[in-house]
């Protein structure tokens, strides 16, 4: 007759699988602190514990048809504990006799073969590895659970709510206020690449919309560059509605304006203009000697 794993060890296994089950379906529920939670926990443990009382009944009414040699034996074995019997299991060696027991009836230049019962690590890994595979594949069905687009929406929400939560707080940044940054201009092109390429072009260089990297210029309403470039992107050109006021129709913010005028300062003076021989649009308007062109 065969001893039976310890209650603990059941307990242990099933709270770790119920912590698993939840981790998976509900990571962001706050279950730990959820009275169902501890519910489930506490009627899984009575039901365990029934379990082991039954299996209490059942032993000692099998042990008593047991022979006086098995009993013996029994109790040996009942005495080892639980995780040295583990370890026995996968490591100790077995006797010449016990070898015996299990060998296999064929072999050849004496190299023979035992029917060894596989170790209760490889065993319990297996079925821990089946059960998980469910579990991971039910919640990768039905729930949010690993799905990468479902974090990054969640994430992206969190973030657009926090800029939010910063623009609200921040002092917004008019005419008057934008101050030119070198360190906004990384941060401006990324904006003018998603706002303004479409018309001005790779790089400033112009198509719909005039070159932003030469001295000449259609609309000059400020004595500076980076103003004047400010200015247009609040009110939009005068002459031609295809350059909207992206500031006060609300698409980009006085802060991104502030960054995408600095880059535009950064393509007109700080590199050299893409000519028309460079595949850039031909100059219009007026050529213009700007004063204090960064303030
Ligand atoms: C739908 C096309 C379009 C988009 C998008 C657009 N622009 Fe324009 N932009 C124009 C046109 C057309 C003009 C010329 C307006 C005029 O003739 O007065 C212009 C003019 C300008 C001027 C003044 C140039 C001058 O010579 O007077 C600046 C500066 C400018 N745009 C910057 C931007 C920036 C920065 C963005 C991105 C936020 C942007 N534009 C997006 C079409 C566009």
């Amino acid at each position: 007759m065969k001893t039976r794993t310890p209650i603990s060890i059941y307990i242990i296994v099933t709270v770790g699988l119920t912590v698993m089950a939840f981790e998976m379906f509900a990571h962001d529920s706050g279950y730990f602190s959820s009275p169902f939670f501890w519910a489930l926990l506490l009627i899984a443990t009575i039901l365990l514990l029934i379990m082991n009382s039954i299996g209490d009944l059942v032993e000692n009414e099998k042990f008593s048809r047991l022979s006086s040699y098995e009993k013996q034996e029994y109790l040996r074995e009942k005495s080892t504990p639980y995780f040295q019997k583990l370890w026995n299991s996968a490591f100790k060696k077995q006797s010449q006799t016990e070898e015996k027991d299990i060998l296999i009836d064929h072999g050849f230049d004496g190299i023979t073969e035992l029917d060894n019962s596989l170790p209760k690590w490889w065993i319990g890994l297996f079925y821990f590895g089946i059960i998980f595979c469910a579990v991971y594949m039910l919640a990768f069905a039905f729930t949010d659970y690993a799905h990468p687009d479902a974090e990054y929406d969640k994430e992206t929400k969190v973030m657009l709510a926090s800029i939010e939560e910063y623009e609200k707080n921040a002092p917004t940044i008019n005419l008057e206020t934008a101050k030119y940054s070198a360190d906004n201009i990384a941060e401006g092109e990324q904006l003018f690449k998603t706002n303004c390429v479409t018309c001005h072009g790779d790089g400033g260089r112009g198509g719909i919309g005039p070159n932003l990297t030469d001295t000449y210029w259609i609309n000059i309403k400020e004595k500076s560059l980076f103003k004047n470039v400010f200015w247009m992107l609040e009110n939009g050109s005068p002459n031609n509605p295809a350059m909207r006021p992206f500031v006060k129709e609300g698409t980009i913010t006085g802060r991104d304006a502030e960054k995408i005028a600095a880059y535009v300062y950064h393509i007109n003076q700080e590199t050299t203009p893409i000519t028309v021989t460079q595949g850039g649009a031909a100059p219009q308007g007026e050529e213009v000697k700007w004063e204090n062109n960064n303030q």
